[in-house]
């Protein structure tokens, strides 16, 4: 019998996941047989939902957005709740003694660091598991990027750009809340790349007087209008992120509101602004995904299936540089990636008269 493993993504979906899928199994054929859990981790709680993936089903989808098997963030099997209580309940060694059943050599995880600490748990739990980076909001340690960023960000700088002929014609300030949970990659490459006069980022708690001072300035220079990015875990110094829902084990906070919150501050501060707020969401999240995504996809894909083969089992593929590497799932997970407000992108957008609310 053909060696088979099983690969599962954690999380929400990403563009790019197609291209990694494609790339896995072709990587893996004729010698591995590649199973596929629907709907995430979801997939791996029943026999039924652990279809095989042949060519067949692989051809086609580089374009498509979303995943062939679909996507949940609804379990996270470590912490699945007993009804009518706080109690939760352990399905890690149920998952892992399925897939030992079902005769898979080992799980492949498509995610982030929750989807990457699943995988130290059901190592630890005696399942081989290898590891591949997504999240639109980049911020995974051990890999200088993950696919389905650079999609967001074109989708994000796209609604920058958009913003500045309203913002002119109407002399308003124009927010942009975007993505990125506790990291500020989309805000700040979406601002610099779009042209934005104000980027306010979760790495730094932002001032309202030097937003109004922006503002300010800019209508001194006779430019009556003001683009803000503002990232959904940016908060104002001495303030919380937004929630709209708070964490539970194995969730974490559902963010949302910074823009809002940020509209009412400038209006506060400065009465005679007019602004408006747009809430960029979702639309980062789906859409045909860039070259660069499938491409890294596809290299991605193609690597975890050379882990696969050699049995390097406990790795994650990662982007350093140029180049296609892997890493310790340990060892990344340690790596926590986040903007460094000192640091050179952070440093440009200054010298390019970007206010970044300290
Ligand atoms: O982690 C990716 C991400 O899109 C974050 O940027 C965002 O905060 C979150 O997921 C949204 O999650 P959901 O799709 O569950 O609302």
């Amino acid at each position: 019998m053909a060696r088979r493993v099983c690969i599962v993504t954690g999380g929400g979906d990403a563009p790019g996941i197609n291209a990694v899928l494609r790339a896995f199994v072709h990587a893996s054929s004729p010698d591995i047989d590649v199973f596929g859990a629907r709907f995430g981790f979801e997939g791996l709680m029943d026999d039924e939902t652990i279809v095989p993936l042949p060519i067949a089903a692989v051809r086609g989808i580089l374009p498509k957005g979303g995943s062939i098997l679909g996507c949940s963030t609804r379990v996270y099997p470590f912490f699945v709740p007993v009804p009518g209580g706080s109690a939760t309940h352990d399905l890690g060694p149920d998952i892992v003694a399925r897939l030992q059943r079902l005769e898979m050599e080992g799980l492949v995880l498509i995610g982030g660091d929750g989807t990457m600490a699943a995988a130290k748990r059901f190592m630890d739990a005696g399942l081989p598991c290898v590891g591949i980076p997504k999240t639109i909001d980049n911020d995974m340690g051990g890999t200088d990027q993950t696919f389905g960023f650079d999609t967001a960000l074109d989708t994000a700088t796209r609604a920058v750009d958009a913003l500045h002929s309203t913002a002119e014609s109407h002399r308003r300030v124009m927010i942009l809340e975007v993505m990125g949970r506790y990291a500020g990659f989309i805000a700040l490459e979406s601002g610099v790349a779009g042209g934005a006069d104000v980027v306010l980022l979760p790495e730094i708690p932002y001032d309202i007087a030097r937003i109004v001072e922006k503002i300010e300035e800019r209508e001194r220079l006779g430019l009556r209008f003001t683009i803000v990015v503002v990232a959904e875990g940016a908060a104002p110094k001495g303030g919380v992120v937004a929630e709209i829902e708070g964490g539970r084990p194995g969730h974490l906070p559902r963010l949302g509101g910074a823009g809002a919150r940020l509209a009412l501050e400038i209006e506060r501060a400065c009465p005679s602004a007019e602004v408006r707020v747009t809430v960029l969401g979702h639309l980062q999240r789906g859409g045909s995904p860039s070259a660069f995504d499938r491409a890294l996809g596809s290299r991605f894909g193609a690597a975890a299936a050379r882990l696969v083969r050699t049995g390097e089992w406990g790795k994650m593929v990662s982007l350093r540089g140029t180049r296609i590497e892997s890493i310790p799932i340990e060892a990344a997970l340690l790596e926590k990636k986040v903007l460094d407000p000192q640091g050179e992108y952070a440093t440009a957008a200054r010298l390019l008269g970007i206010t970044l609310g300290d």
